[in-house]
C-alpha cells in the first residue's frame, strides 16, 4: 500500500513520462518535417520508451493498490531550431525528468518506502544512460557542424534505428 505522498509524487513522475514521450514525439516529427530520418527515428524511439516508462510506473501504482490521474498534457513545444539546438533541448528536458526523479526520491526517503526506492533505481540509473548519449551526440554535432555533419550523423543513425 503506498503512502498518500507518495502516490501523488508517483503520479506527478507518470503524467511527466507522458509529456515527455510527447515532447520525443514531437521532436521526431520536427525531424521528419525537415529532411532527418535519421535523427525522427532515434526520436521516435524515445518517444516509445518514454511511454513505456509511464507504463512501468503505471503498473506499479496498480500493483501497490494506488491510483492513476492522468493530467492534460500541454505546452509541447514545435519549434526546435536546428539539430544542434534540437539535441539541446532534449538535454535540458532530461535534466528536468531528472530532477522530477530526484524530487520524487526525496518523498519516497522521507517516507521510508524501500519498496519504491528501489523501483526507481532503474529509472535513475537510465537517465544518467539517456543524458550522457545525447551530450555525446551534441559534442559530436558541433565537431562536425554544419550540414555536412548533420548529414553524416543523420545517415549513421538512419542505419542503427
Ligand atoms: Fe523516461
Amino acid at each position: 500500500m503506498l503512502k498518500k505522498r507518495v502516490e501523488e509524487a508517483l503520479n506527478a513522475q507518470i503524467n511527466a513520462e507522458i509529456w515527455s514521450a510527447y515532447f520525443f514525439l514531437a521532436i521526431s516529427l520536427h525531424f521528419a518535417e525537415n529532411g532527418y530520418p535519421g535523427f525522427a527515428a532515434r526520436m521516435r524511439h524515445q518517444h516509445g520508451e518514454e511511454h513505456q516508462h509511464a507504463l512501468k510506473l503505471i503498473d506499479y501504482v496498480i500493483e501497490q493498490g494506488g491510483k492513476i490521474e492522468l493530467q492534460d498534457i500541454l505546452d509541447i513545444p514545435s519549434d526546435f531550431g536546428d539539430p544542434i539546438e534540437s539535441f539541446e533541448q532534449v538535454l535540458v528536458h532530461l535534466m528536468r525528468i531528472t530532477d522530477s526523479f530526484d524530487t520524487l526520491l526525496g518523498v519516497v526517503c522521507d517516507e521510508k518506502d524501500w519498496a519504491t526506492r528501489a523501483v526507481l533505481d532503474w529509472f535513475v540509473l537510465n537517465q544518467v544512460k539517456e543524458e550522457a548519449e545525447i551530450s555525446q551526440m551534441i559534442t559530436s554535432l558541433k565537431r562536425m557542424s554544419g550540414e555536412n555533419g548533420f548529414y553524416i550523423m543523420d545517415a549513421d543513425l538512419a542505419k542503427k534505428c
